[in-house]
Parts: C-alpha cells; structure tokens; sequence
C-alpha cells in the first residue's frame, strides 16, 4: 500500500549485533559493539535488532540495565494525591511502595518487610496510618520507619533497635502528571533527566489537573515499539486516516530540547473537518502556542504524555514480556473548567481509544513480523524517524554504561536557528521557551 522512495545514498551493510541474528546471548548487548548501528549518525543508522524485541535474554538484561537505573514513570499525579495514599508498582524486577504521608511527603520504598522478606502490599491501597505486613505483624510508618514489632520482646534480643530496620527506601519524584522512581542511587537526579521539560510544560499548570477516566490495555508487543510508534508521524496518514484530519502532517513541528525524552508538536489543532479534541473546554490561562497546540512526548524510558489545550491522555507503559506490555491509559483535564460536560469527553474519550485502537493493531502486527520474520534491522528514514533515533540511542546508553553516574548522556535539543530540523518547518507559533531562545522571533 506504501510505496516509499528510499533514500539513493549509499547503504551501510546491514547491521548485525554480537550474537547472530537474534539468537544470540543477551550479555552481548551490554557491549558498545552491539549498538554500532544505532550510534551511526542518524542518516546512516538502522532500527534496531528484532531481538531487541523478541528475546527474552534482551528483555531480562534491560530490566536490569535500564529499568533499573533508569527514572522510571509509575503513575500519574493525582493517583498519589491524598495523604496516606500508597501505590504499589514494579520497576525493573522491584515491587516498588510509592507513598504520601500526613506531612505531605512523597516517599518510595522496596515493597518487602525487613524482618523475613514479605511482601507488603499486593495492590494499591489507602493506608490508615501503618503499613502492616500480614505475616507477623511489623508495622512500618509511611515514612517508612519500623513502628510496630508484636512480641519481639518476650525474649529480649540484644541489640535489637527497630530504626535499625526501616523500610529500604527508593527514590521518587513528580514532574507534571507523572511521578516517577528510580531504584539506583547513582543515577542523577529527576531535574537532570527531565532537561526543560518542567519549563517547557509550565504554562499549563499540571498540578492542579484532575483524571476523568483510567483503563488498562493488554498489548501483544514490545515496549519500545509501542514508545517509537507514539514517537513518529511517518505512519499517520495511513494508519489513522480520522486523526490526520485533526493533527495534519503538515502541522508538525519539532518540539525539543535538552532532555531524557523526544517531543514533537501539532499547531494547530484542527477543527474544521473533526472537532473531537476541540470539544472540552480549554485550560484557562494557555498562551497562544499551548492553547493552539497538541504536544506529544515519549518521555523516556516508558510514559507517553500528549497534551492539548483542553485534556490529557498519558499512557504508562509497564513491560510484561518481550512481547507483551500493558498500557495504564489516564484521561486528565484542566481544574474547574467551565463547560465541561461528560458529552463532551465521551466524544474526545471515544476518538483517543479509536487511534490508540489504530496504533496497537499495528504495533502488534510489527511485533508479529518481527518475531515471525527475524529480518535485519532496516534504515530510519531521517525525514521522520529522528526522535527513534534519539530514543534508541537512550536505549544503547543505559544498556552499556557502567553506572548512570558517569555514563548518562541526556541528550541536547534543537538549538535556535539550528537548521537541522530534519525537514520540518519552524513552527510559526512556537513554544514560550523558544520564543524567549529566539530573540527577535516573537509572535
Ligand atoms: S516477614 Fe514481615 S513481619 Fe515477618
Ligand atoms: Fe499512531
């Protein structure tokens, strides 16, 4: 159906990583020489290796090496709100207690009592003040501190002090509607990951953004093929011919700066064939580019956050196996916007789960294909396939690094007047942060 002029430029030679084509053993891929196509500048780099996503070696050694370093997403905002709210998420191999407690702290924990291993809490859930665990009874305090120890003194143990045995802690943060956490301590802090993404977002108020609506989907692909679809425009008028109507391909512009994550943004939103994102009533307060404007951002390794003037649809991505991943979807919207009415969000609802519906079914289908075809890696088209590029790069770096203390590379955005935009135009009504780059550009 596509009929797609590949660049004339001379072709690398097919790329294949240490260990065969997708057999080969996963401690491979925590070498560099493994990721020799992916770290060739973009006009010359390839996809990566299908077993990137199809080998369960790949899948365990990146548990490890990435989601375990890695600022992981584990929520939305509002799930961890209200005082003595508790989530309980995985993070790599890691059952992880996400908490808020009467002072208002947000604390994350390893959810496995300190006396034989147990694990604490199976489910989200509201705490009453104590964190129980169901075998012998330790109680632990939301700021994890070990409160309640039910017979340990009938016969005294020497040098038993319960602060000697709080919960182990892990760290957490927020930015906008995520929250995220991070089981290794050498890896940099939140603002570091983040880049300017918490400048870039200010103006549309996140903090006070509440959910309307949460479901869980069941998704037979990788993890990463479901992060690059959301990341490129490539397959639009194709796969979502409805949503092409409202977020045009030629109203894509770049919408990137310095920062674990790949951004692109639509401007404007179009309501002159479809009005079904244009139904709710916007943010109050947006200035001319956010009111006008849809943004999407992979905010790396696994959230996928799109924001338009009046709503929000975040997907967390939570990977089960190789080839299977379950989305946590999360309807959000502006506080107390007048106008709102539930006919309206059923009709943006309803559009969001009709292209979201479009993208699974064929990121399925490039999963089957994939793991049924083992072909080598492909080139990316540096038209459209750049934020793969940049994502896969993320990906090579922390499944090599030794530490993310020294080896983290957040990447660099555009820079004013860069000239590699990699063909899109410059927005003719950008972002607030690139206006204030661009002296003399303002709008
Ligand atoms: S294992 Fe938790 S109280 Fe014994
Ligand atoms: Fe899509």
């Amino acid at each position: 159906m596509q009929r797609l002029s590949l660049s004339r430029a001379p072709v690398p030679a097919a790329p294949v990583a240490e260990g065969g084509s997708g057999s080969g053993s996963a401690g491979d891929w925590s070498k560099d020489a493994a990721w020799d196509a992916t770290r060739r500048p973009l006009a010359e780099a390839f996809g990566l290796h299908p077993a990137a996503y199809c080998d369960p070696g790949f899948f365990a050694l990146e548990r490890e090496r990435l989601f375990g370093r890695a600022w992981v997403v584990v929520g939305t905002a509002p799930e961890v709100a209200e005082p003595g709210r508790m989530l309980v998420r995985r993070v790599g191999s890691t059952s992880v207690l996400i908490t808020r407690a009467g002072d208002g702290a947000l604390r994350g924990f390893v959810n496995s009592c300190r006396h034989r291993g147990t694990e604490l809490a199976e489910a989200d859930c509201a705490v009453g003040g104590v964190i129980r665990c169901p075998y012998h009874r330790w109680g632990y305090a939301l700021d994890g501190s070990l409160v309640s120890v039910p017979r340990f003194d009938d016969v005294p143990r020497a040098g038993f002090d319960p602060a000697d045995y709080p919960l182990l802690g892990v760290r957490v943060g927020i930015w906008g509607l995520l929250v995220f956490a991070c089981l290794d301590p050498e890896t940099p802090p939140l603002d570091r990951w983040l880049g300017d993404l918490p400048e870039r977002t200010a103006g549309y108020g996140f903090d006070c953004w509440r959910v309307c609506e949460e479901r869980g989907l069941d998704v037979a692909a990788n993890w990463k093929l479901i992060s690059e679809n959301f990341q490129e425009y490539y397959h639009l008028a194709w796969v979502h011919p409805e949503l092409a109507k409202v977020s045009r391909v030629s109203d894509h512009y770049r919408y990137q700066g310095p920062g674990m994550y790949c951004g692109q943004t639509t401007t404007p939103v179009s309501g002159d064939e479809r009005d079904d994102w244009l139904t709710l009533p916007p943010a109050v307060g947006l200035d001319s580019s956010d009111g006008a404007s849809g943004r999407f951002l992979a905010v790396f390794p696994n959230g996928l956050v799109s924001v338009l003037p009046n709503h929000a649809f975040v997907i967390r991505l939570e990977p089960l196996e190789a080839g299977r991943t379950r989305e946590h979807c999360t309807f959000l919207v502006p506080p107390a916007a007048d106008g709102f009415t539930e006919a309206a969000f059923v009709s943006t609802r309803a559009f969001w789960h009709q292209v979201n519906g479009e993208d699974i079914d064929i990121v399925e289908r490039a999963q089957r294909g994939l793991s049924q075809g083992g072909v080598p890696p492909g080139p990316l088209s540096p038209r459209f396939e750049e934020p793969l590029h940049r994502f896969h790069n993320m990906v090579a770096d922390c499944m090599t690094a030794d530490s993310l203390a020294t080896g983290l590379r957040v990447p660099a955005g555009d820079a004013p007047g860069d000239p590699e935009r990699y063909g899109s135009r410059p927005n003719p009504n950008p972002p607030a942060i690139e206006r204030s780059r661009t002296p003399g550009d303002e709008t």
